[in-house]
């Protein structure tokens, strides 16, 4: 079994569909190890996609993930990054697949309602960032 990090973005969150994402998740076999809600303060944020610092969307990244609170999750699949990546679709929902969680509820390249681990090693980064051993069940 392996884990992956998931956020239901605040656009999601602004528009009430974090249950329904929840939902989905669940129902393609992606089990809940891990599960948080919270308002990211800006150095958070900014730490977290600290990979995309260079990027000329970076600071609208930031803005957008602290405008409203996040739900965050540890899922838990085999091959759960690739499965999840599946189920979320394209980051540019224009490009999303029917059925994924983008193509169905993004707004854009920036308010694309959740965000996924790229790789296992970075899902084990992500995973550490925001909870502790104790925290995943
Ligand atoms: P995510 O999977 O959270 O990882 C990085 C995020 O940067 C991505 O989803 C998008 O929300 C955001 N992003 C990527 N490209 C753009 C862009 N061109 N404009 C605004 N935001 C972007």
């Amino acid at each position: 079994m392996k884990h992956t990090l998931c956020i239901i973005k605040p656009d999601a969150t602004r528009r009430a569909l974090t249950g329904e994402i929840l939902a989905l998740i669940e129902s393609q076999g992606l089990k809940i190890k891990a599960l948080k809600w919270l308002h990211l303060s800006r150095k958070e944020a900014q730490d977290f996609y600290i990979v995309h610092k260079e990027r000329p969307f970076y600071s609208e990244l930031v803005e957008m993930m602290i405008s409203h609170p996040v739900t965050i999750a540890v899922l838990e699949a085999p091959g759960a990054v690739e499965k999840y990546r599946n189920l979320m679709g394209a980051t540019n929902p224009a490009q999303a697949t029917a059925g994924t969680i983008r193509a169905k509820y993004a707004i854009s390249m920036g308010e694309n309602s959740v965000h996924g681990s790229d790789s296992l090693e970075n899902a084990q980064k992500e995973i550490s960032y925001f909870f502790s051993q104790r925290e995943i069940f």
